[in-house]
C-alpha cells in the first residue's frame, strides 16, 4: 500500500470506533490517508485521534478559519475514497445527490472510484428504502462492502454490523494493489492435510498447515478470480472475506466438494496433503488398549487430482503438487502425465527452513507444454503470487 493515497469519509454511527484501527493498518503498510467527517461523525470518534493517526488534518467543514476546504482537490488527489461507517441518512443524500455537508461535496466530485461501508440496525437495514438506495449507489458504480451479523448498537443481534477494520484494509489492498488478471475465472482450490477417522476420537493425518493453498486463494482472489477453497482441519484462515471457504475433514469430504464444481471450475489447485489411505472400517466406540499388535486395515481414498484429470475439458487449467523424497523431477514429470495434469509444482526438501507448517517455500513448476521454472525460497504468499501470474500466462498460451 506503500504510496497510496486513501481518503476515508466517516458518518454519524457507533461503528466509527472501528476506523482508528483501519487508518493504524493503512499508515502502517505506507498508506497516507486523509480523513473527512461529519458532523454527528464527531460525536463517535475523536477528530483529534484521526488526525494524530494519520498525520493529516480531520476536516469537517466547507470553510474553517476563513478558509475554504477545497472539497474538488480532495476527490481528485485519493486513488480510493472509502465512506465508512456509512449511515442511513448520508446514504439516501448519496443516493439523491444530497450536498449539505463537506463529505457529501467530497463524494460528488470525486474522480476516483469510491466505496461505502455501511453500519445499521438490522431493521434500517432491511427497510425497502434503505435496499433502493444500495441499489442507486451500485448502478453509480459505487463499491458496496457487505454488512456482517452479529451484535448491534440496540443490543439486538442481526445484519447491519460495519465490516471489520481488517476486512475494510483487505478490501481497499485488493482495489488498490490487485491486478485483475485472472478476472471472471473460477479456481477451485483443496488445501491443508484430510484426517481419516479410526474410531471417534483417533485418525490418521498429517502436518499439512494449509498455508500455501491459502496463500494461493488470497493470491488468486487479489487477482480477481472467484474463489472456492476446500479446506482440511486448518487453525488458519483465509484474509479475504469474499474466498469462498469449505470447511471439510475427510478426503471424502474434499472429493465431494471439488466434484460440485467440476464442471464450472476454470483452474483447480491441488494443493491438499490428502491422505491416500481411510481405515476401512471406522469404530463406532474408542477402540480399547489391548496386549499385542493391531492392525488396522486400510481402503484407498479416491485420487482427486487423478479424477479431475480424467474428466476435464480443454478449457480447464489442473495444478498439482508433489512432495518427492527421491528423483524428485523425474517422479513430478511422471506424475505431470499419468494425472493428466496441466502442471506440477515440485515442492524441495533440501532446504530445513522450508515446507510442512513453515512460512517459506521452495518450489520448481513443470508444465505439460515442456518449461521447468525454479523459484529461490520466498514467503509462501509471495511464492503464490508466482504461481498465479504463471498460471495466468499458461491459460492465456502466453511465453512465461
Ligand atoms: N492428491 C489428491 N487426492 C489424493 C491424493 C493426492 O488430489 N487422494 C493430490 C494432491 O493434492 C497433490 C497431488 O495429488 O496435488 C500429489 O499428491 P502425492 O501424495 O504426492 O501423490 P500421490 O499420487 O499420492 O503419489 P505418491 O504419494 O505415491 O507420491
Amino acid at each position: 500500500m506503500q504510496g497510496k493515497k486513501i481518503l476515508i469519509g466517516i458518518t454519524g454511527s457507533i461503528a466509527a470506533y472501528k476506523i482508528i484501527l483501519l487508518v493504524r493498518l493503512l499508515t502502517k503498510e505506507g498508506a497516507e490517508v486523509k480523513i473527512v467527517m461529519t458532523k454527528s461523525a464527531t460525536q463517535f470518534v475523536s477528530p483529534l485521534v484521526l488526525s494524530t493517526l494519520s498525520g493529516n488534518p480531520v476536516l469537517t467543514d466547507l470553510s474553517s478559519e476563513n478558509e475554504w476546504a477545497n472539497h474538488v482537490m480532495l476527490g481528485r488527489w485519493a486513488d480510493y475514497m472509502m465512506i465508512a461507517p456509512l449511515s442511513c441518512n448520508t446514504l439516501s443524500k448519496m443516493a439523491y445527490g444530497v450536498c449539505d455537508n463537506l463529505l457529501l461535496a467530497v463524494y460528488l466530485s470525486a474522480t476516483c472510484r469510491v466505496g461505502v461501508a455501511p453500519a445499521m440496525d438490522e431493521d434500517m437495514w432491511l427497510h425497502p428504502t434503505t435496499k433502493q438506495n444500495i441499489e442507486q449507489l451500485k448502478s453509480q458504480h459505487v463499491d458496496v462492502i457487505p454488512v456482517g451479523f452479529g451484535g448491534l448498537a440496540s443490543g439486538l443481534t442481526g445484519e447491519g454490523r460495519m465490516a471489520e477494520p481488517e476486512q475494510l484494509f483487505s478490501f481497499l489492498e485488493k482495489q488498490l494493489m490487485g491486478s485483475p488478471i485472472h478476472k471472471n475465472k473460477k479456481v477451485v482450490i483443496t488445501a491443508g492435510p484430510t484426517y481419516e477417522h479410526i474410531d471417534p476420537v483417533r485418525f490418521i493425518g498429517n502436518h499439512s498447515s494449509g498455508k500455501m493453498g491459502i496463500a494461493l486463494a488470497e493470491a488468486f482472489c487479489m487477482a480477481g478470480a472467484e474463489v472456492h477453497l476446500v479446506l482440511g482441519p486448518s487453525h488458519l484462515k483465509p484474509k479475504y472475506t469474499d474466498i469462498q471457504v469449505y470447511h471439510v475433514t475427510t478426503a471424502i469430504q474434499m472429493y465431494e466438494k471439488v466434484m460440485e464444481h467440476a464442471k464450472s471450475a476454470h483452474i483447480f489447485v491441488m494443493s491438499a496433503a490428502v491422505a491416500d489411505y481411510k481405515p476401512k472400517s471406522v469404530l463406532q466406540q474408542k477402540h480399547k488398549k489391548k496386549n499385542g499388535e493391531l492392525h488396522i486395515e486400510l481402503d484407498l481414498n479416491p485420487d482427486i487430482l487423478f479424477v479431475i484429470g480424467q474428466q476435464k475439458t480443454n478449457d480447464q487449467y489442473l495444478v498439482g503438487f508433489a512432495l518427492e523424497t527421491e528423483n524428485a523431477k523425474e517422479n513430478a514429470l511422471e506424475k505431470l502425465s499419468s494425472k493428466n495434469a496441466d502442471c506440477i509444482i515440485l515442492n524441495s526438501l533440501e532446504d530445513p527452513e522450508v515446507g510442512f507448517g513453515k512460512d517459506t517455500n521452495k518450489i520448481c513448476i513443470l508444465s505439460k507444454n515442456g518449461q521447468t521454472v525454479d523459484f529461490p525460497a520466498k514467503s509462501k504468499s509471495l511464492l503464490a503470487n508466482d504461481i498465479v501470474s504463471f498460471i495466468s500466462k499458461e491459460v492465456n498460451h502466453e511465453v512465461a
